[in-house]
């Protein structure tokens, strides 16, 4: 395949940035997306020139690092990871227009790479579990309904990618927080800080300057782990309850 790529270079956060634009040929179908830019990066070093800074680390759609926004969607034209995207959704010829997350939240670092630690923080304010949960012998024996051990697996496929807070014309991270909220909520191990933790990682979450939702549904549309907008209600829930609780009201 032969393509354009319109990729966004930025030196540094202070850096204005721009698009530049890259021919690149001789790609494969059965190429990753990130096994492309390899390519264009390999091409760019034997120049002398400086290669694309963007991030991944799996590759296998887990770790959640990789994060490009691909022709207007977070991870591309396919509700999956930017690492699962193969060249084989492209055609021949195509121009491609590749930036990094828009958030003011994520700070660019550098080129296409953001600093995510916003979602480190939000996950650091819900603090430890602080019931022991023993070995996994010791967590089989504890009786969850299997509608309930489901939900809380499907809240817990989250992996952090921050698709959301871009696809959202709020950078709202909420679709993100509701989802690591709930897999605790739901089960018995996750009930002594229930509300606590609630109360903590939205004030978070606010604390870091992402936007509230307004129920657009394009998080939950581009998430390529498919979290469903139910964990955000489920938040509300949540955070309400222990407003009314809290001892800090
Ligand atoms: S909710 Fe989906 S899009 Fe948002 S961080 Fe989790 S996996 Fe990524
Ligand atoms: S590099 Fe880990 S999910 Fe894409």
């Amino acid at each position: 395949m032969k393509l354009t790529l319109k990729i966004w270079r930025q030196k540094n956060a202070s850096d204005k940035g721009g698009f530049v634009t890259y021919p690149i040929d001789g790609i494969s179908t059965d190429m990753s997306f990130l096994e492309m830019m390899d390519v264009l990066n390999e091409e760019l070093a034997v120049k002398g020139d400086d290669p694309v800074h963007f991030d991944h680390d799996c590759r296998e759609g887990i770790c959640g690092m990789c994060s490009l926004y691909i022709n207007g969607h977070p991870h591309g034209p396919k509700q999956t990871t930017t690492c699962q995207l193969h060249m084989r959704s492209f055609s021949d010829g195509d121009t491609i227009t590749i930036e990094p997350w828009r958030a003011a939240a994520f700070p660019v670092v550098k080129d296409l790479v953001v600093d995510r630690g916003a979602f480190d923080r939000i996950i650091q304010a819900g603090g430890y579990v602080s019931v022991n949960t023993g070995g996994v012998p010791d967590a089989n024996e504890i009786p969850i309904p299997k509608r309930i051990a489901d939900e809380a697996f499907d809240s817990a496929t989250c992996i952090g990618c921050g698709a959301c807070v871009a696809a959202c014309k709020n950078a709202s991270a909420m679709l993100f927080t509701s989802a690591k909220i709930s897999q605790l909520a739901m089960l018995p191990q996750g009930q002594v800080e229930r509300m606590s933790r609630a109360e903590k990682m939205v004030a978070q979450m606010d604390a870091e300057g992402f936007g509230a939702c307004t129920n657009t549904g394009a998080c939950e549309a581009e998430c390529p782990k498919g979290i469903s907008l139910t964990n955000i209600a489920r938040m509300n829930r949540e955070y309400f309850s222990a407003s009314v609780k809290s001892e800090n009201v």
